[in-house]
């Protein structure tokens, strides 16, 4: 498929989670970012490399191709591609075709990408989380078919977890004490209220209850947009629940009207009940895609995707969503 026009095609020179290192065996892979479409690949000898989609030659998508030993070849007419993007034609061995040079990392389970900008020194570092403290219950990936702005919109407000969500989620948002804290290079929110009413059967998996206190703080950051969210319970009496919760979320736009969620999950290493053990990953990954399922279905529900805000129609819990859009705008826009 052809590359888009996309407002946000200046963002590639940020460093992006592409897709789970898992997910790429020795099949190449595409993805889309900003409106462009690469190839994503691992050779034999566990480099990755990443290219446009498009074969310079004839366009063929270099998805159908295959990977032999350190080259991608075309499936079109075998030109064959290294993991720095210089190109072999068997037709034209002295050539000396390249394509455009992507940089990529992998790190924390992911892989990552970005474009340099010409004539650019050391690439920036990747972004960072705490995370030496608990246990990566796993990375999960959501398409999400609204624009980036009201996809981040949906994930730093939390009045909607009371009619959206079934387990992570306040019973009331009348009831929950909201603090917000801009800072230069971050937003930090703070939410603490009752916690929701959830069905029976999540209190078997999970040692919190419906009359438990809900705190759920989280720390936005835009390069790209990242949300540390720490997510912890309390009984009535105060104590601190052992299940706890942190949830790493990115936001990446797909296309001017797509977006993709890439969350890294993290619960504490040893947990009451059956969570304890190797139980413990699978149900929390099922359990968290599960609530990120219902924030794309209910983003799927949007009646008008333009993502300008009216401020007149805001609510207190929105305050945040504007100073997103200033940082949006600085990091992709280069507003
Ligand atoms: S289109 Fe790829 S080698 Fe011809
Ligand atoms: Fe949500």
């Amino acid at each position: 498929m052809a590359d888009q026009p996309c407002r946000f095609r200046a963002g590639l020179r940020h460093w992006h989670p592409l897709l789970p290192s898992v997910q790429l065996g020795r099949r190449p892979h595409r993805r889309q970012l900003c409106g462009q479409w690469f190839v994503v690949f691992r050779t034999a000898s566990g480099r990755v490399g990443a290219l446009p989609e498009a074969c310079p030659h004839r366009r063929m998508s270099l998805a159908t191709g295959k990977v032999r030993g350190e080259m991608l070849v075309c499936s079109y007419h075998g030109w064959q591609f290294d993991a720095d993007g210089v190109v072999h034609c068997p037709l034209m061995p002295s050539a000396g075709l390249q394509q455009p040079a992507l940089q990529l990392r992998e790190s924390h389970g992911l892989i990552w990408l970005r474009q340099p900008l010409a004539g650019e020194g050391a690439p920036p570092p990747l972004p960072e989380w705490p995370h030496s403290d608990l246990l990566c219950a796993g990375i999960t990936v959501h398409d999400v078919p609204a624009p980036l702005e009201l996809t981040l919109d949906n994930f730093t407000e939390t009045e909607h977890t009371t009619s959206v969500h079934q387990v992570f989620g306040f019973r009331d948002p009348a009831s929950v004490q909201l603090r917000l804290e801009l800072e230069p290079s971050c937003t930090r929110v703070w939410n603490r209220g009752p916690q929701k009413p959830f069905p029976r059967l999540f209190d078997a998996f999970i040692d919190i209850r419906p009359s438990d206190h809900f705190a759920n703080d989280w720390v936005t950051r835009f390069e790209p947009p990242l949300t540390v969210y720490e997510q912890t319970w309390r009984s009535r009496l105060g104590t601190l629940r052992r299940f706890r919760l942190r949830v790493v979320l990115f936001v990446l736009p797909v296309t001017d009207q797509r977006s993709q969620l890439i969350t890294l999950l993290y619960t504490p290493r040893l947990l009451p009940g059956p969570l304890h053990g190797w139980l413990a990953a699978p149900i929390v990954r099922a359990l968290t895609a599960h609530e990120l399922d219902l924030d794309v279905r209910a983003l799927a529900q949007l009646a008008d995707r333009n993502p300008e805000l009216s401020p007149r129609t805001l609510g207190p819990f929105d305050r945040v969503l504007l100073e997103n859009r200033r940082r949006i705008s600085t990091l992709y826009l280069g507003g």
